[in-house]
């Protein structure tokens, strides 16, 4: 009786013990039972606090003029080999070979596989794991590389603090096709269920890429799907890539997380994980606010607007002093033509050259009764300038 219940006991935790290898491994979903929020009872690093994605506030970014662009090396030499794009049941993914790398970091690291997260199809928001300013994307693209420079393969690099660097791309829908993308879209009917593989054409991962690759945020995170570990070095372009709304459908609607077995079909939806604390860490900016700041044309008519507004103040007050130191002047001149008029009379008078021969003395008299006339000085200063005219007579 007693090793029967040994035997039982042992049994059950063998079933136990199964089962959880078996969560552990590959049945963790991004909701119901299993999902993001348990995600740390299975894979303890999901609770770390160096977590991704995150929410990237703009203003409490730090500006790191250190930080120069990346630089993708080998994605747009893909070669004849084609691509091997997969349904893992979480994504879409495409291995990439090793002799694709990234520079512009660190150190060298060398790409492994590219994958994305989607929404559901439906009007709500949502579908990119990273956020700027709290506000969501359409969808994000990560393309992942391990530190080749200090690691032998993924495996050894996934679980070391500077072992991993993942791009993150946020992709927005607009009006265009986008056709880098329809490289993978095209395919996907091909893999629907979860463990289907297809070989595909090689193309220029790098059109996948936004065209400014040296503005981008970077930080320390973590793996955003289970083991969660925190080895990632992030890249988190500032530039969005646009695709279809019709390109965007298809990929939020196309595939399965079910694989082909499965009686009961679930489609492969809102794959993202929601952000996570941000606990202490600096997100970092290869570019500052000011001049990264793209303007819409409704603040550019504004700027516009505010700068006419603003010369036209400008020459009012301009206008305004000029007219009023002019007046002062005037002012100023006639004071001056007013209580001066008889000195500088005089000056004229003293200044005159010798006088004119034969002045009389009726003649001068006269002249000294214009100035008395004209002259509002003292009678000191009068005299003074009159004594010596005679003086200057031959
Ligand atoms: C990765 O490298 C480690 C350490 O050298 C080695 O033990 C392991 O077998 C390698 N794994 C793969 C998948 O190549
Ligand atoms: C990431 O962590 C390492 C080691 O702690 C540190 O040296 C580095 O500056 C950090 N990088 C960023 C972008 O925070």
């Amino acid at each position: 009786m007693d090793s029967l219940g040994i035997f039982i006991l042992l049994t059950l935790k063998f079933f136990q013990w199964t089962a959880a290898a078996s969560v552990e491994e590959t049945s963790w979903t991004y909701t119901g039972l299993l999902g993001q929020a348990e995600w740390s009872d299975h894979f303890p690093d999901c609770g770390g606090t160096s977590q991704s994605p995150v929410d990237v506030i703009t203003t409490q970014t730090k500006y790191d003029p250190s930080l120069i662009p990346v630089v993708p090396r080998g994605y747009s030499q893909h070669g004849n080999q084609p691509f091997t794009l997969s349904n893992d049941g979480h994504t879409v993914v495409i291995e990439l070979p090793e002799w694709m790398g990234l520079g512009g970091l660190p150190w060298l690291f060398s790409a492994v596989q590219l994958h994305l997260h989607w929404g559901n199809g439906g009007p709500s928001d949502g579908g990119s794991e990273h956020t700027i300013n709290g506000q969501s994307a359409d969808a994000e693209l990560h393309v992942v590389h391990y530190n080749s420079e200090l690691y032998p393969n993924i495996s050894a690099a996934m679980t070391q603090k500077d072992g991993l660097a993942v791009l993150g791309i946020l992709i927005v829908t607009g009006e265009e096709t986008n056709p880098a993308f329809n490289n993978i879209l095209n395919y996907l009917s091909r893999i629907r269920h979860a463990d289907q593989k297809v070989l595909i054409p090689a193309f220029d991962v790098q059109s996948l890429l936004p065209k400014n690759l040296g503005r981008y945020y970077r930080y320390n995170g973590s793996l955003t799907t289970p083991p969660c570990y925190q080895s990632v070095l992030w890249t988190v372009f500032h530039e969005r890539v646009q695709i279809s709304k019709a390109q965007l459908m298809k990929m939020e609607t196309i595939l399965y997380s079910s694989n082909a077995e499965e009686s009961e079909k679930m489609l492969l939806q809102d794959n993202y994980r929601v952000t996570q604390p941000l606990n202490h860490r600096v997100v970092f900016a290869s570019f500052s606010a000011e001049s990264g700041k793209e303007l819409s044309s409704g603040e550019v008519t504004a700027i516009v607007i505010g700068v006419m507004c603003g010369c036209v103040g400008l020459a009012v007050i301009i206008r305004f002093i000029v007219k009023t130191i002019r007046f002062f002047k005037l002012l100023h001149l006639e004071t001056v033509v007013v209580n001066s008029s008889t000195s500088s009379w005089d000056i004229l008078h003293n200044n005159r050259p010798a006088p004119m021969p034969r002045i009389n003395e009726p003649e001068k008299t006269n002249e000294k009764k214009q100035d008395l006339a004209l002259n509002s000085t003292s009678e000191a200063e009068r005299k003074e300038e009159s004594s010596p005219s005679p003086q200057t007579e031959p």
